[in-house]
């Protein structure tokens, strides 16, 4: 029988090491969340963040904005938080509306209290093997498969999806961890001999059942990114058929959805720690 990696489990160890850094702080790391529109998975994922953020104790506020909101209202925002002594951490939810250039939204955030990981500073820094603040999903999984003694050294390591999100970063843990790793994405040819290589197959391109079972090599450690509504259900990007195949994989949902949020109020409290001494 594979292995099932549930995000709950090493969330809540994550969550009970945070308690412990956070009580002897003499200070509350605070975190802002900013959104605009009301894209209902923005409006869960949002609410989702700043509610584990509360429980922890820390100070967390959602600043919801109309979807309508110029750029320049947004740049202004943001240098505000920039600016704020009081506040340690700065994600705005992607995506953002057709008229906000993300690329700029991205950079205007301090590099200090970017918890997202995505300014370009920080992406350099990840590149060249500096500590930085990282990625949240990419270093949830590499926080997950090292709880579960996924071993990742020397190994074939396939990612199938190159968003700046989830695909790159992860790319650059995975060869910091000293894996072999081979990005693939939409225009790769013979897709599955690519992934069939894989001893270590993530998948994270958002298409339900993308990854069937002739995709998967005996063994492999499957990691499920994608996750997306098909009727009532949320499905992963990898058929269940394939899980048979696996020594290991993360179901969806309660993979590794709920690292993402754990790994965000880690980054928090590290860039509170960093900025405040
Ligand atoms: N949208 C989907 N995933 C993410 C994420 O990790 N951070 C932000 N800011 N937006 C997202």
């Amino acid at each position: 029988m594979p292995l099932e990696m549930r995000g709950h489990a090493v969330a809540r160890a994550l969550y009970d090491e945070l308690r412990e850094v956070l009580a002897g702080l003499s200070y509350t790391p605070a975190l802002r969340v900013v959104r605009l529109g009301d894209d209902p998975a923005s409006v869960s994922y949002t609410r989702l963040k700043d509610k584990r953020a509360r429980e922890l104790g820390m100070d967390s506020q959602v600043i919801a904005l109309p979807a309508s909101t110029s750029e320049a209202e947004l740049l202004g925002l943001i240098d505000e938080l920039n600016a704020d002594d009081g506040v340690d951490g700065i994600l705005v939810q992607l995506p953002l509306p057709e008229h906000v250039d993300e690329g700029r939204v991205i950079e205007a955030i301090s590099p200090a209290k970017d918890v997202d990981g995505f300014h370009p500073y920080n992406v350099g820094r990840l590149w060249a093997g500096k500590e930085t603040l990282e990625p949240c999903t990419p270093a949830g999984i590499i926080r997950m498969l090292d709880h579960y003694g996924i071993e990742l050294e020397g190994r074939e390591a396939v990612i199938v999806g190159r968003s700046n999100i989830v695909g790159k970063p992860l790319a650059a843990l995975l060869l910091r961890r000293n894996a072999t790793v081979t990005v693939a994405h939409s225009r790769t040819r013979d897709l599955a001999a690519v992934t069939r290589r894989a001893e270590v197959l993530v998948a994270a391109v958002g298409r339900p059942g993308f990854i069937g079972p002739e995709m998967v090599a005996e063994g492999a450690v499957l990691v499920d990114v994608g996750i997306s509504r098909v009727g009532d259900e949320l499905v992963g990007d990898i058929a269940p058929a394939a899980h048979e195949k696996s020594s290991a994989y993360t179901p969806v949902p309660g993979g590794v959805g709920p690292m993402t949020v754990a790994m965000l109020l880690a980054n928090t409290v590290r860039a509170a720690r960093r900025r405040r001494g």
